[in-house]
């Protein structure tokens, strides 16, 4: 089997799996429990907590455990929205977010909120210009994904923090597919949505940072945990396993990321010489392990699955997307026809794929392209 569909979830590291079982089967007490087996339970999850403090340089105290990306993204933008409305009800993020973005913000527009959506340019990726022309007296959150999930376009959340650091405005990035593959600096921004199944790790595992002295409303009430943010039983079995899998992928990261980048460019060189595909994805501008195309004249759901009669497993655009069978917004976005964004497949590669897959791959698709040619001719 080939998979090149990581953007989606990635296989779990077995270390992972081993560590999940052994928290989960050894040290199953409640870590609010007084007796000293809670306690022992109490310490491992807060060491969780610290071991990716450091890994991620920022705090302990300033990370919540959450079960996964979409609850971070709903955590950050109802919890500033409600926690904040009396400063101002405007909110600012782009045309390109995840569900568990897009959703949310419509919901907060039905609570009486204004949301300004920052357009793309033809790569994917906002203008600077564009944001600070939305930036208004009374925005109190811009929220914005550090990597697109469809195209891999990288957004300037850099530059975006660094306009942000003299405006009351909450800084919010959505790091589900750049944790690990790109760089990030901490400094300006307030609060960060990671997902432990796009690291290798479970689902049912994310973080929420949050950075010190900003305050949220409570998602879920009743006994307090996670700072009395999201309360419910903790779960230090998936945290441990969290810790463990973030780890691992900061482990060996430049060599690993050098043969992502490798594998990246094997693809893109080949595709660019395949006749009828136009790849979506600008190299200058994207990550370095998502690549988008369409062949003309192809539907994506047709290659998927005629790739996936070869043990190859690629995506359309997106899961969610491709799940509702939805043309990728992305690529609309980014003023792609109906035509080609309902067309498009998307690759996504992890530390785990190796140039002799991606080389099966290009062989693969090439039959596929030539076969169903000769079946429409
Ligand atoms: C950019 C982005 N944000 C959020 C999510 C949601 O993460 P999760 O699947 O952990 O809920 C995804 C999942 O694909 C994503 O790609």
């Amino acid at each position: 089997m080939i998979y090149l569909d990581n953007s989606a979830t990635t296989k779990p590291y077995s270390a992972v799996l081993e560590t999940y079982t052994k928290v989960a089967s050894r040290y199953f007490a409640n870590p609010s429990s007084l007796h000293a087996f809670g306690q022992k339970v109490r310490e491992l999850h807060e060491e969780a907590r610290k071991q990716i403090a450091q890994l991620l340089k920022v705090r302990s105290d300033e990370l919540i455990f959450t079960s996964g990306g979409t609850e971070s993204n709903n955590l950050a933008l109802k919890g500033i929205a409600y926690r904040y409305k009396n400063r101002g009800k405007h909110l600012i993020t782009t045309q390109i977010e995840h569900p568990s973005i897009k959703e949310v913000m419509r919901e907060l527009e039905k609570d009486g909120f204004t949301v300004t959506y920052l357009p793309v340019d033809e790569n994917g990726v906002v203008r600077v210009h564009d944001f600070e022309q939305a930036l208004r007296k009374d925005t109190i959150l811009v929220s914005m994904m550090h990597v697109n999930n469809e195209v891999g376009s990288v957004q300037p959340v850099q530059e975006i923090g660094h306009r942000l650091r003299a405006h009351q405005a909450f800084f919010h990035v959505d790091n589900i597919q750049g944790m690990g593959m790109c760089e990030l600096e901490m400094n300006s921004i307030d609060l960060l949505s990671i997902s432990g199944h796009k690291l290798h790790g479970l689902r049912g595992t994310g973080l929420l940072y949050k950075k010190k002295g900003v305050e949220l409303h409570p998602e879920i009430l009743g006994g307090g945990q996670e700072g009395g943010i999201r309360s419910g039983t903790e779960n230090t079995a998936g945290a441990v396993a969290l810790a463990k899998a973030l780890r691992l992928t900061f482990a060996e990261k430049t060599n690993k990321l050098k043969q992502v980048l490798a594998i990246r460019d094997y693809l893109l060189q080949e595709l660019e010489q395949m006749k009828g595909i136009r790849i979506h994805s600008q190299k200058a501008s994207i990550a370095p392990h998502i690549l988008c195309l369409s062949a003309s004249g192809h539907r994506g759901e047709v290659l998927v699955h005629a790739l996936e009669q070869k043990e190859i497993f690629v995506s359309t655009t997106s899961a969610c997307s491709s799940k509702a069978k939805l043309a990728s917004s992305t690529l609309k976005a980014m003023g792609v026809s109906d035509e080609e964004a309902t067309g498009a497949i998307r690759i996504s590669l992890s530390y785990e794929n190796t140039l002799s897959e991606a080389e099966q791959f290009i062989g693969a698709l090439q039959e596929v392209i030539e076969k169903i040619n000769e079946v429409v001719k």
